[in-house]
């Protein structure tokens, strides 16, 4: 792959001066960069040890010096979400998956993405077969297609062999569209990570079927695509996957550390907020309710709380309104002060990141950078006109 961004992780919009922790307005989310670098290289290191290829998820960072650092680790390419995603991230990519189906303006903002960046999207639907590949037969701009599956999750993806074969033939008889392979992704599979077996036995009987199906049409798919951060460190388990798309992994969260698929302290991302109110007995009240922490529950454990507060980990936000978080106190001698701060672990870290435009990149309560979350939001091609509404 090659990049435009050949900078390090440490590269990002420099301030003017380096600020510590202390000077930051709160909310604000604070991301480890010593973490981030572990997460990123244990990630490249699994897959590279079990032959398989990896290509990240950028919804969790949406930051393009952070896919820039996951592609300099050898991955096959980024998984985008939303057009904007795709968009920013060819910036720095040259192989880019929408994994999601693509309809409307959509397939035309697909179209018009750099011709140097290979696109393939998952679809699930004859529909959108003929709508984008009328699209690219107009534009003579060749799209590859995975066809998805469903294994389990119940949201997206064909649940039977007939269907898939149905759909790969439309794909591969298109004279504009690439058949390239089949994904799913395993958002059914949540548990701790040593009681995912039977799950992931199931995923690997339903596959087969799937592929055995293909293979006998003589659609034989060339990449399987699949994973998620709860099962990436099973997929060599999955033999018939070639690439695995994690996304969480990079910064990880609550839910992550929760089921065991990373530690605590490989938590990057907290959210660093001001204890601004002690007025009710046993809680202390935060800056950061649900426009900053995401009101997320925790999933694949059972466990209360939107976050849990660094150095003190069984203490929990337990209640929020849109920018006040309630820390239980009931459960814990300690007392914060007003005027203390407070970093936080948030449950679901990809919904705290798109709240943002910027992170701050930190060694300890030094800020090394800022980073720019470009590509969130839904930036739609079409200007403002003139306001006379109002
Ligand atoms: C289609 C798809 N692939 C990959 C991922 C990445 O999964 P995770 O966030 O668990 O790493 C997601 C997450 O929502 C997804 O929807």
């Amino acid at each position: 792959m090659t990049t435009a961004h050949t900078g390090e992780i440490t590269r990002g919009v420099r301030s003017a001066q380096p600020v510590s922790v202390e000077q930051i307005q709160t909310p604000a989310p604070l991301v480890e960069v010593s973490r981030v670098v572990r997460n990123l290289d244990r990630m490249a290191d699994y897959a590279r040890a079990h032959g398989l290829q990896l290509r990240p998820h950028v919804k969790t960072h949406k930051t393009p010096v952070i896919g820039a650092a996951q592609i300099r680790r050898g991955v096959v390419g980024l998984t985008c979400a939303t057009p904007r995603e795709m968009e920013i991230t060819s910036d720095v990519a040259n192989d880019l998956l929408l994994a999601h189906p693509p309809m409307g303006v959509k397939v035309q903002r697909l179209i018009d993405l750099p011709r140097s960046v290979s696109v393939t999207t998952a679809l699930d639907s004859a529909e959108v077969i003929d709508h984008v590949g009328a699209a690219a037969l107009a534009a003579n701009r060749p799209i590859r297609v995975y066809v998805e599956l469903d294994v389990g999750m119940r949201r997206v993806g064909v649940g039977t062999p007939a269907e898939a074969v149905a759909l790969a033939r439309r794909v591969a008889d298109s004279r504009s569209l690439e058949f390239a392979g089949v994904c799913f992704y395993p958002g059914h599979i949540r548990e701790p990570v040593d009681a995912q077996g039977r799950k992931i036995a199931q995923l690997n009987a339903d596959l087969a079927d799937f592929i055995g199906a293909l293979e006998q049409a003589g659609l034989a798919p060339s990449v399987v695509s699949g994973g998620s951060t709860p099962t990436a460190w099973h997929t060599h388990e999955m033999p018939l996957v070639t690439e695995f798309r994690p996304g969480t992994y990079v910064f990880n969260d609550r839910t992550t550390a929760g089921i065991g698929a990373c530690a605590a302290d490989d938590c990057a991302l907290t959210v660093l907020a001001t204890v601004v109110s002690t007025a009710v007995g046993g809680q202390a009240v935060v800056d950061a309710g649900a426009k900053a922490l995401g009101r997320e529950p925790m999933r694949g454990v059972n466990a209360a709380g939107f976050g849990s507060i660094v150095g003190h980990d069984d203490v929990v936000v337990s209640a929020m309104s849109e920018e006040h978080g309630t820390i239980d106190l009931s459960g814990t001698s300690w007392r914060p002060r007003v005027g203390d701060r407070v970093r936080i672990v948030p449950n679901h870290v990809c919904i705290v990141v798109h709240l943002n435009d910027v992170l701050y990149a930190v060694d300890g309560d030094r800020v090394t950078e800022v980073w720019p979350v470009e590509a969130r939001g839904r930036v739609t091609p079409f200007a403002p006109g003139p306001i006379t509404a109002l």
